[in-house]
């Protein structure tokens, strides 16, 4: 009854030059490891879940990168979104496939781009949300130990009277501003949402009806066409009138049935160029370098990428984001990499 929605939809526009809207970073290996951030992402939950439940959701645009990088996995298994509508449809209408295949459906919700080396306490912590799923009526989130007030995140707030390891959610935030969240850090029973959920396919699908019931409305009355040869003409048809919003707006803010289950393992959600530095620095601490042979004269802080075996010689240089790639060469300030989203739309609109 185990199946896993693997969302592969997102642009990655931070991650610039890199990552780009025909080849977004979720299909490039980004670590180095010889595996693309999606087919690690599918190693880890072929853990827990038969392969063939794993449902793939993705822009249509990306659909032979997907059967090429995952030759496991069947056309059947990859839904192509004719338009983007963030993380809301894209889960509703997997929940509603999944459901009409199995009733009795649990599943998780999966980003396809985030870090988490540690696979066995991975699939421990999501066994265990996994059986109570099982037995209650409940929306499950996987919870961080949040580190500083950062703004990009959801945060949640649990119950602390229990030393239970699943415990009940008093309130689901997402993003809230710089002031809020320090607030929330100050307070120590609140977790990041890693983004990362189990649920039944009868909950989940419950949760959208009573607070999405457009959406859902939208979505059901296809219901017939799902798992068909139809299906294809009802998607492409009424996908693009879905609202664009994602999961945790649209239910996990208003539903009062979350629980938490703390991360045991690591978790990086790779958004910038900085958290790749963070996430890989933390051995070598001073510059990380990527494919490149590189000469490092009075330069820590740096992330540097280019071509395989490119030589790069730098000197006096700190904390910057320099990446060679195709026809671009970005050197950009760490500080402000916030920004390299609005950059690569100045320069596609000025070249
Ligand atoms: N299939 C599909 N279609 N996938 C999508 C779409 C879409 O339209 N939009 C986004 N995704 C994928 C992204 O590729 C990413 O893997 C995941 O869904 C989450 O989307 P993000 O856009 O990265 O969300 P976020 O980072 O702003 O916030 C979410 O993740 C945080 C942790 O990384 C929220 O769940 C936060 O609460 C959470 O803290
Ligand atoms: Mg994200």
């Amino acid at each position: 009854n185990y199946y896993a929605i693997l969302m592969a939809g997102g642009v990655g526009s931070r991650f610039w030059p890199v990552s780009t809207q025909d080849f977004p970073k979720q299909f490039h290996d980004m670590l180095g490891t010889g595996n693309t951030l999606i087919q690690k992402t599918f190693q880890r939950l072929s853990h827990v879940i038969p392969k063939e439940n794993i449902f793939i959701l993705t822009n249509e645009r990306y659909n032979d990168l997907v059967l090429e990088q995952l030759p496991e996995v069947a056309q059947r298994q990859v839904v192509l979104e004719p338009a983007m509508r963030n993380t809301a449809p894209c889960i509703l209408y997997a929940a509603l496939k999944i459901q009409k295949e199995n009733p009795n459906a649990v599943m998780i919700v999966a980003p396809s781009d985030h870090w988490i080396e540690d696979e066995t306490t991975f699939a421990k912590n999501v066994q265990t949300a996994f059986d109570f799923c099982e037995e209650n009526d409940v929306l499950m989130t996987l919870g961080i130990k949040p580190t500083f007030p950062n703004t990009g995140y959801g945060y949640i707030e649990y119950d602390k009277t229990t030393s239970d390891e699943i415990k009940s959610v008093s309130q689901f935030r997402e993003k809230p501003d710089y002031e809020t969240a320090k607030q929330f850090l100050a307070q120590g029973n609140f977790l990041w949402n890693a983004g990362i959920f189990m649920w039944s396919a009868t909950t989940v699908i419950k949760a959208f009806q009573n607070n999405q019931p457009e959406l859902y409305e939208l979505f059901e009355s296809g219901i017939e066409a799902y798992n068909t040869d139809n299906e294809n003409n009802f998607i492409k048809e009424n996908y693009p009138k879905a609202e664009n919003i994602s999961v945790d707006y649209a239910i996990m803010e208003k539903s009062n049935n979350v629980f938490v289950i703390g991360a045991e393992f690591d978790w990086n959600d790779l958004g910038t160029w900085g958290s790749l530095y963070d996430k890989l620095s933390s051995e070598s601490h001073k510059n990380v370098i990527l494919n490149a042979k590189c000469l490092a004269e009075n330069s820590e802080g740096n992330i540097i990428r280019t071509p395989k075996d490119k030589v790069v010689v730098v000197d006096g240089l700190h904390d910057y984001i320099i990446v060679d790639h195709d026809n671009t060469l970005l050197i950009y300030p760490k500080s402000k990499e916030q920004g390299i989203k609005q950059v690569q739309q100045q320069v596609k609109n000025k070249f």
